[in-house]
């Protein structure tokens, strides 16, 4: 019997304020570090998957472009495992399209595989179930997992799916994106945090760290505190940085320009507006700030030499899924 059906979803980016880094099971890509994110409106992507019984092999065209390789594979894994769930053995067709650069260190594969994870489900017919979808990106990709859900989300030491830790209304942040540099990263973060676990020594000192500071950073957000926040959430990527510093070889995501940012996010801080970095596996300086200094906020960093452009977002919606006629 033939099967033709197709689906469309989108789904936005998130940052991470208590950073995941590192596995503890490379085969099930479950995270040796719980994490804490906030789902960002400004960066979106939408995949549209259609299984046709009478395609030969998947296809994959991301921003227009036709894909091939690990890239492929990896949406080849991920639609495998939704085929077997639901009994299907047709090949499918995905067309994908970031509103932001892809594989930049800008958290592209977040939103990449949890739009893909809902539009591949609900195309294959297997029912809408965000925990199941979330547990589905997450295996390929951790932080995509977190992707599903709107608001502030947290990925927990040994689960498979994320959870809502409350909404965007309960405390209204901005994030301001530096970015730094144009063009795709030099190494991805599945090889960097394996490089990390098996050669930094400061690896186990990070994994031991992690749980407390998440935690704190969890609280602090339920209060709605910045001023606790901010220094921890600072904290948590100095921490993880500096563990990718210790491995053989370093992994070294700044550039000048990153630290140039950085020095000016303490000078906004000594002038009295609470500012506070993130950063994560590239170049670009992510700011957090209460939405009515961000326009501050974005001055300052577009002001700082090398930086070429300002990104602006607020926290974003739950991905979303829509079914569509099969054409
Ligand atoms: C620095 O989720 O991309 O952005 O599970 O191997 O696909 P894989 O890694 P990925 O790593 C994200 C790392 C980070 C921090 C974070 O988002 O928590």
């Amino acid at each position: 019997m033939t099967y033709c059906a197709s689906a469309f979803a989108v789904a936005h980016a998130n940052i991470a304020l208590a950073k995941y880094w590192g596995k503890a099971d490379v085969g099930l890509n479950l995270p040796a570090v719980p994490s804490l994110s906030m789902t960002l409106d400004g960066m979106r992507t939408e995949t549209r998957v259609k299984f046709d019984s009478r395609l030969s092999a998947d296809s994959l065209e991301l921003n227009g472009r036709p894909q091939q390789g690990k890239t492929l594979e990896r949406v080849s894994t991920l639609l495998q495992r939704v085929r077997a769930q639901a009994g299907l053995d047709a090949y499918a067709q995905v067309t994908s399209h970031n509103n932001f650069p892809t594989a930049s260190g800008l958290a592209s594969s977040a939103s990449g595989f949890a739009a893909l994870a809902l539009a591949a489900r609900k195309a294959a017919g297997l029912p809408d179930n965000p925990e199941q979808a979330s547990s589905l990106a997450r295996h390929s990709s951790a932080s995509a997992g977190r992707s599903l859900y709107g608001g502030y989300v947290a990925l927990d030491l040994g689960q498979h799916a994320a959870r809502r830790v409350c909404s965007a209304q309960h405390f209204p942040l901005a994030l301001s994106v530096a970015v730094t540099q144009e063009g795709e990263k030099a190494l991805g973060s599945t090889q960097g945090m394996e490089h990390t676990r098996l050669t930094s020594p400061y690896y186990t000192a990070w994994v031991e760290q992690a749980p407390a500071l998440t935690r704190a950073i969890e609280q602090a957000i339920i209060a709605a505190d910045l001023t606790t926040l901010g220094p921890l959430v600072e904290q948590s990527a100095l921490l993880m940085h500096a563990c990718m510093w210790g491995a053989a070889p370093a992994i070294v995501y700044f550039s000048p320009v990153t630290l140039a940012v950085l020095q000016r996010v303490r000078e906004l801080r000594a002038a009295g507006v609470q500012a506070f970095c993130t950063m994560d596996a590239g170049p670009h300086v992510k700011v957090l700030s209460a939405p009515e200094q961000a326009d501050e906020v974005q001055r300052a960093l577009a002001e700082v030499p090398g930086v070429l452009r300002c990104l602006r977002c607020t926290l974003g919606p739950d991905a979303q899924v829509h079914s569509e006629p099969v054409s």
